[in-house]
């Protein structure tokens, strides 16, 4: 902890620059910068699938190279320093204690920013290890470990000196999520071979995808659904009904999750057995959703009115209902019958958005428009435009959505049933490509109605307007936005 001492001795600027939660801060305003450039690249992706010839001759804009910069921009950028953000924010608060050392949180932030900034540039101009979402080059993954290891020593050092003797299930999420990340990731990035970044042949592959599906299933899935166990409690004023289930819920991802990532290789020369221990582990994720949907289903009971007037509620709860959904689709999809059907189809991608863009943007955008406004005491900039962008958002992924789910299941029944080569189903899916591209549009607009937003609260800082007195006393758990509720 920072004694006074220190805070004293300190240079004016650095004192302005170094308050409470200013390292959540910095997470926070970091995400919403660069996911500008994460939605945009995926904006020039669909309108290439439709107009092939778009950019084209722009070395940098290949389609191959934007992808990988997607994917690890809106990953290890976006959500990760969204998902941080919230970490950094809520720690504090459920410990009773002030964060370690403000000052190793913010470099934290820009050392994490930076690097991935310069990981995912460095990709468009071709550096890149080649391995889905271990692609950023040696460099990069040594910054990402040093700054897992500054996050392990901040947060564990605030909650061993916590005051509060509850151990909420919102810190088990995250720390676990904290403990597994590095681990993973350097098991993932193969860290003790920086010449490749990777192994040879198969056993790459099974590599690949143990980190593959771990990075979405023990630092994805538990660093956002701390979000949910957070934000619905709160803005409901309801406890979450059952600690016990979300200890169910909790395990159940560490124990089925670690043996999935051969559902991503049903079709490689894999072990068999590994193949099946993973379809089975699949299956058996069911019984956490379950858990979990009950759970948060229950603590909704009579709570649901309140989605329409609380903005972070909105987003937070389409998080978790999508984290629901994309699970369901995820046991149907790691079933050999139907994974013939999907695996070499843009069905996947369906469920890659699904899952990363609705449950998880929805967890990052609910937690900014909750947390920033508390931190710093101030109103929403504009809770009109963070309405309009919410509609935009929802409406603009149904489409992008059903578009990419019918081009998948168009192409996987051509080559399933009729077997049919690729090229000749190209025709018959421009029309669902462009219905993705149309939909996309409205999407990346609803991004950057909340980028704007965010980015118009920090700078503007309006001033919290005073709840009325029928406000005051109708008040069933509907806090102003703004309002400070800590
Ligand atoms: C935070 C928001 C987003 C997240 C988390 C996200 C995530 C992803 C992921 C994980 C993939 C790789 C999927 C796979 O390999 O199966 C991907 C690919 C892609 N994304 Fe996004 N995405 C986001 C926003 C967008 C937006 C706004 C658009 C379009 C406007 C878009 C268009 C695409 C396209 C076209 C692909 C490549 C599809 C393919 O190769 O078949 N994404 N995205
Ligand atoms: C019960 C839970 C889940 C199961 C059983 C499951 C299963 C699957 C399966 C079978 C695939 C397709 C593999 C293929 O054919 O190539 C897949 C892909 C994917 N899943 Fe899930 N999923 C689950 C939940 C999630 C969650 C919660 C997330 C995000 C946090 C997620 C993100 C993804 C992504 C990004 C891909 C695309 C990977 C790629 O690039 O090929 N899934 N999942």
């Amino acid at each position: 902890m920072e004694s006074a001492n220190s805070e004293k001795s300190r240079p004016n600027w650095l004192s302005r620059a170094l308050h409470d939660d200013s390292t959540s801060l910095a997470f926070f305003v970091g995400a919403a910068v660069l996911i500008v450039l994460g939605v945009t690249e995926g904006l020039i992706m669909v309108i290439q699938f439709v107009f092939p010839d778009f950019l084209a001759g722009i070395p940098w804009l290949v389609f191959g190279r934007i992808r990988q910069s997607h994917t690890n921009t809106v990953m290890f950028a976006f959500l990760s320093m969204g998902q941080m953000g919230f970490w950094y924010y809520v720690i504090p608060r459920l410990t009773g204690r002030k964060l370690y050392s403000e000052a190793l949180g913010v470099i934290s932030a820009i050392l994490w920013g930076g690097a991935v900034l310069a990981g995912v540039i460095l990709e468009l101009f071709g550096f890149s290890q080649g391995r889905e979402y271990a692609e950023m080059i040696y460099v990069i993954d040594v910054a990402v470990i040093v700054v897992c290891i500054l996050n392990i020593i901040n947060l564990f050092m605030t909650i061993s000196k916590r005051v509060e003797q509850n151990l909420y299930v919102v810190v088990w999420y995250i720390a676990g999520a904290l403990m597994w990340f590095p681990l993973l990731y350097f098991i993932g990035n193969v860290m003790w071979n920086p010449p490749s970044g990777a192994l040879t042949g198969i056993n790459d592959a099974i590599f690949n995808w143990f980190y593959g599906h771990n990075v979405l299933g023990l630092w994805f899935t538990p660093g956002l659904l701390a979000v949910s166990y957070y934000i619905v409690p709160r803005e409901t004023r309801t406890p979450v009904y059952s600690h016990f289930l979300s200890l169910i819920a909790f395990w159940g991802l560490v124990i089925f999750y670690t043996g999935v990532g051969g559902h991503h290789l049903e079709w490689a020369p894999i072990p068999y057995w590994l193949k099946t221990i993973a379809v089975a582990e699949s299956i058996g994720m069911s019984v956490t959703i379950i858990a979990f949907l009950f759970n948060m289903w229950m603590t909704m009971r009579g709570n649901w009115n309140k989605v329409g007037s609380s903005l972070p509620l909105k987003f937070v709860t389409v998080s978790w209902l999508a984290y629901v959904l994309v699970s369901f689709q995820g046991t149907q999809e790691a079933l050999r019958s139907i994974n013939l059907l999907t695996h070499f189809t843009q069905y996947v991608t369906a469920h890659a958005h699904l899952s990363l863009l609705l449950f998880g943007a929805s967890a990052v955008m609910g937690a900014a428009y909750f947390c920033i406004p508390k931190m710093l005491n101030i109103a929403i900039w504009s809770k009109k435009l963070a309405n309009i962008g919410f509609v935009l958002y929802i409406i603009g992924f149904s489409f992008f959505f059903l578009g990419f789910l019918l081009v998948g299941l168009t192409q996987g029944a051509a080559w399933v049933h009729i077997g049919l080569p690729v090229w000749t189903v190209l025709p018959g899916i421009r029309p669902y490509l462009a219905l993705r591209a149309a939909g996309g549009t409205v999407l990346w607009l609803g991004f950057i109605f909340f980028v704007v937003n965010i980015l118009a609260t920090v700078i503007v800082r309006k001033p919290v307007s005073v709840p009325s007195q029928s406000e005051v006393k109708s008040n069933t758990g509907l806090v102003p936005d703004g309002t400070p509720a800590d």
